[in-house]
C-alpha cells in the first residue's frame, strides 16, 4: 500500500487526541524511514485556522493567564504546562510545514517530520514530569499565539521559516538559559535535565528553519538578511528584544550580519 505524505500529515495535524496523534507522528516517521511515502500534491491545500488537540486546555489572550512565582507547586505546574502546551504546538506547526509547503526538496520532508517527531518526544517529556508534580495537560489555560502567527504565514514558505522557526521557536534559545537556572534554583534536578535536551534541540529545529529559509531566499533571488528583516517587520507582532543567546542563535545558523543587527534591538 502507498501511502500520501501529504494526505497522511494532514490527518495527523488534524488529530485531536493526544495519544494517537503522538503514535501517528511516530508512523509517519516509520514510513519515512523506509522511504515509503509517495510525494503526489493534495488537490486542495486547506487553511487550517484550527489544527486537532484536545478540548483542553482552554485558550485565552496571553494577558489573561495568570502569573504565578514558582515558590508553589501550583507555580511550578504552570510553567511546566506552559511549556508542554509550546511543545504541543511545536508538533502541529512542524507538522504544518510537512503539509502545506508541498513543492520542496526531499530533504525538507525529512527534516521536518524529524522535527515533529523530536517535539513529540519533548511534549511526552515535559507531560511525565508535570503528571510528577500532579497536573495533566489541559489543566491551566494557555494561548493559542504559535499557532495564530502559523495560520497568518500559511501563504509562503518563506515567510513561514522566517517567522516560526527563525523567530518563535528561536525566542526558545533565548528564554530556555533563565528557565533552566529558575527550576535549578528550586531543585527540581529533572526539570533542569529535560529543558537541557530541550535546549540542544531545539538549536537544530532554528537550523532547519535557517537551512531552509536561505535555499528559499537563493530560489528567488533575494538576499537572505534583507528578506528576514523584511519578514520580521511585516509579520511579527509585538517586540523582537533580547537578551538574545548568540551562541545559541549562532549554531542555529543565524549569520554574523543577523546577530550585528539583533544587537541593536
Ligand atoms: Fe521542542
Ligand atoms: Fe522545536
Amino acid at each position: 500500500m502507498s501511502h500520501n505524505l501529504f494526505a497522511l500529515t494532514l490527518h495527523c495535524l488534524q488529530e485531536p487526541d493526544l495519544d494517537k496523534k503522538m503514535q501517528q507522528v511516530d508512523q509517519l516517521l516509520q514510513i519515512w524511514t523506509e522511504d515509503g511515502f509517495d510525494f503526489t500534491p493534495s488537490h486542495e491545500i486547506v487553511r487550517i485556522p484550527d489544527p486537532g488537540r484536545p478540548q483542553k486546555p482552554d485558550l485565552v489572550p496571553p494577558k489573561d493567564l495568570p502569573r504565578r512565582g514558582l515558590g508553589s507547586i501550583e507555580g511550578h505546574a504552570a510553567l511546566m504546562h506552559s511549556i508542554a502546551h509550546i511543545e504541543f504546538n511545536a508538533i502541529n506547526l512542524a507538522l504544518d510545514a510537512v503539509y502545506r509547503f508541498q513543492d520542496m526538496p526531499k530533504q525538507y520532508y525529512g527534516d521536518w517530520l524529524g522535527v515533529a517527531g523530536e517535539e513529540s518526544y519533548h511534549f511526552q517529556m515535559i507531560r511525565e514530569h508535570l503528571f510528577h508534580l500532579g497536573y495533566e495537560y489541559g489543566d491551566f489555560s494557555a494561548h493559542d499565539g504559535l499557532w495564530m502567527t502559523t495560520y497568518q504565514t500559511d501563504h509562503d514558505s518563506l515567510v513561514r521559516m522566517a517567522l516560526v522557526p527563525r523567530t518563535l521557536e528561536a525566542r526558545g534559545l533565548d528564554v530556555t538559559p533563565a528557565m533552566i537556572q529558575k527550576l535549578r534554583a528550586i531543585g527540581d534536578k529533572r526539570g533542569v535535565e529535560i529543558l537541557k535536551i530541550l535546549l540542544r534541540d531545539e538549536i537544530g529545529h532554528v537550523e532547519v528553519g535557517t537551512r531552509w529559509f536561505r535555499y528559499l531566499c537563493q530560489q528567488r533571488n533575494e538576499n537572505p538578511f534583507a528578506q528576514f528583516k523584511a519578514v520580521v517587520d511585516q509579520y511579527f507582532h509585538g517586540n523582537l528584544r533580547g537578551p538574545f543567546n548568540f551562541e545559541a542563535r549562532k549554531e542555529a545558523g543565524f549569520s554574523d550580519e543577523e546577530i550585528a543587527w539583533l544587537k541593536t534591538l
